[in-house]
């Protein structure tokens, strides 16, 4: 597959939203409009050489002036959101990916249930917008540890639909919590719930929905970083281009095994979500462990990412 053409942009705009996160708004270099994305959609930042972060659009996908993304600086920041808040500042020009979705809404679902906890409400905020221009039944639900750390507050009260907008925080009373024995204990077939946020917050979320019977053809979860597990059985790769075979034993992945042997492997996040370490199959099935890829290009398997998935054949053959 060719790498999609990356987009020369620049910041327009930077705002402080809460405690420790930033929105930027960026815009074309060049003045033409952005590529129309959807909800749920995400892009890959590239922040400074060998350093690309995902981050969800959560503008109205009606706008195609612009993308805004809010960013949390993380507290283990292995450099990226850090390099943003400490250095991207209005008038910087960066180059980002073309939106990719791996968090598709189902807008003809008669009820949506969104429910995103701290910077986990970009994605959810962007599907809002979606649903409320679909004219679609909807409440978001926004978990925050405190209203100092809630990003994008001044919005959702201006937004149209700010009456199906309910914050629940950390610090505050009990029976304002968001409880799932109280929005997710009657999953209905027309009801979809979609939820993005910290991984305890997500289990809480996705494990409350199991519990009171929610099928997962109606449960969406868009993970910030993958916490993937790279093991299992060993096999073999065949690097055509290299011209080795190698074995990757149980506990080590593609990429560590080629690295290990002088094989140049292109890697940035390391988790399966960024797509650098994409490589094309020649021969085999890969054990696809990545979130990057859609489920549709995984089905293909003529393309598997290094840093995480592993083979269910003996043998893999790759164009590397
Ligand atoms: Fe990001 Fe492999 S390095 S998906």
């Amino acid at each position: 597959m060719a790498t999609p053409e990356l987009l020369e942009v620049k910041i327009a705009r930077r705002l402080d939203e809460a405690e420790g996160i930033v929105s930027l708004e960026l815009v074309s270099v060049s003045g033409t409009g952005l590529p129309a994305f959807e909800a749920g959609s995400h892009v890959d930042i590239h922040i400074a050489p060998g350093i690309i972060r995902q981050y969800s659009l959560c503008n109205d996908p009606r706008e195609t002036h612009r993308y805004l993304f809010g960013i949390l600086r993380e507290p283990q920041s292995r450099g990226g959101s850090s390099a943003i808040h400490e250095g991207f500042s209005e008038g910087r020009t960066l180059r980002i990916s073309q939106p990719r979705n791996n968090f598709k809404l189902k807008e003809n679902a008669r009820h949506s249930i969104l429910a995103g906890g701290g910077i986990g409400i970009t994605p959810i905020l962007c599907m809002a917008w979606r649903l409320q221009t679909l004219g679609a039944s909807f409440e978001l639900h926004y978990c925050a540890r405190s209203l100092e750390r809630a990003a994008f507050m001044n919005t959702l009260k201006a937004v149209p639909f700010a009456d199906a907008v309910f914050l629940h925080l950390d610090d505050g009373p009990d029976s304002q919590r968001f409880a799932v024995d109280r929005y997710l204990a009657k999953p209905d077939p027309g009801t979809q719930l979609y939820t993005c946020g910290p991984g305890g917050f997500m289990e809480y979320v996705i494990s409350g929905a199991k519990r009171f019977g929610w099928d997962d053809g109606h449960v969406h979860v868009e993970y910030f970083s993958a916490s993937v597990d790279t093991t299992g059985a060993a096999f073999t790769v065949r690097a055509a281009r290299s011209g080795l075979s190698l074995t990757i034993p149980a506990d080590k992945t593609i990429a560590e095994v080629l690295l290990a042997n002088h094989v140049e492997v292109p890697l940035s996040c390391e988790q399966g979500v960024c797509g650098t370490c994409l490589t094309r199959v020649l021969e085999g099935l890969p054990d696809h462990r990545d979130g990057y890829q859609t489920d549709e290009e995984k089905a293909a398997n003529n393309q598997m990412t290094l840093c995480c998935s592993r083979a269910r054949t003996a043998v893999i053959v790759l164009d590397i």
